[in-house]
């Protein structure tokens, strides 16, 4: 197994054992999207999604089959994860393109033609600076439709907790909570979020977003005061 293989089958163990609460985000997420697009006026064109930092769609793929999509995009840094991606999604009766790249060049690329109707990011916009996921908002808002929707979960740290104090306390929750996994399974996860995790304080980041246009609500706070949902929309 060679190192892509070894980080993803790991992010697959937590994933497959709900360490990060996937279930519930993923029903909340549904509900949403079901909800937005049966408000969508009568004769409205079929929406088109972009997905950024999409993975490999494990999660996604059974509620990404269901909808009545115009089109999809997936969007991710990472080569790899894309085929296994198109596999996981299967035939779907809307056009699918997948897309190498860095979310932040997508945000800052201009807007084609076809503004996006659904935009969805999952535990990816963490990884950036604070200052990059502030451009990001801003540059993102500009390839939303006008009654578009973007569903954004991610980690986030409660209001004032440092990043020190935020990583010390997931790791101590994988400790002691995540005995499913043996030792040598959990490390990774924690070398990973210690060196790399950088989740928004929420009510800074949330400023940062209205500051710029958005309009911010949460749609769904895990159990741990880390994973949660919030939906945007234009201000
Ligand atoms: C933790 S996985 C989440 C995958 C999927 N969204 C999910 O919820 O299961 C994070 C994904 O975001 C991708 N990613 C991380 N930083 C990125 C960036 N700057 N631009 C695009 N993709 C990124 C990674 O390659 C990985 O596939």
């Amino acid at each position: 197994m060679d190192f892509f293989d070894r980080q993803w089958s790991t992010y697959r163990a937590v994933v497959d054992h709900d360490l990060m609460q996937h279930r519930a985000l993923t029903a909340a997420l549904s509900q949403a999207i079901k909800a937005w697009l049966a408000a969508r006026p009568a004769g409205a064109p079929r929406a088109r999604m972009v997905d950024l930092g999409c993975g490999d769609l494990a999660v996604m793929a059974p509620l990404l089959r269901g909808l009545p999509l115009g089109s999809y995009l997936g969007v991710d840094l990472s080569a790899p994860v894309l085929p296994r991606a198109a596999a996981a999604l299967g035939p779907v009766p809307y056009p699918c393109q997948w897309r190498q790249q860095d979310l932040l060049a997508w945000a800052e690329a201009e807007p084609g033609p076809d503004a996006v109707d659904l935009l969805h990011s999952a535990f990816a916009i963490h990884h950036l600076s604070d200052d990059d996921k502030a451009r990001f908002l801003r540059l993102c808002r500009r390839h939303l439709a006008p009654n578009g929707l973007f569903l954004w979960a991610d980690v986030f740290r409660p209001p004032g907790e440092d990043r020190l104090a935020y990583v010390a306390r997931y790791v101590g929750r994988i400790r002691s909570g995540w005995g499913v996994l043996a030792p040598e399974q959990q490390q990774p996860v924690i070398d990973h979020l210690s060196q790399f995790d950088l989740p928004p304080d929420r009510d800074a980041i949330r400023y940062a977003a209205e500051a710029c246009g958005w309009q911010w609500q949460w749609l769904w706070q895990g159990d741990h005061q880390a994973e949660a949902l919030a939906v945007l929309t234009a201000a």
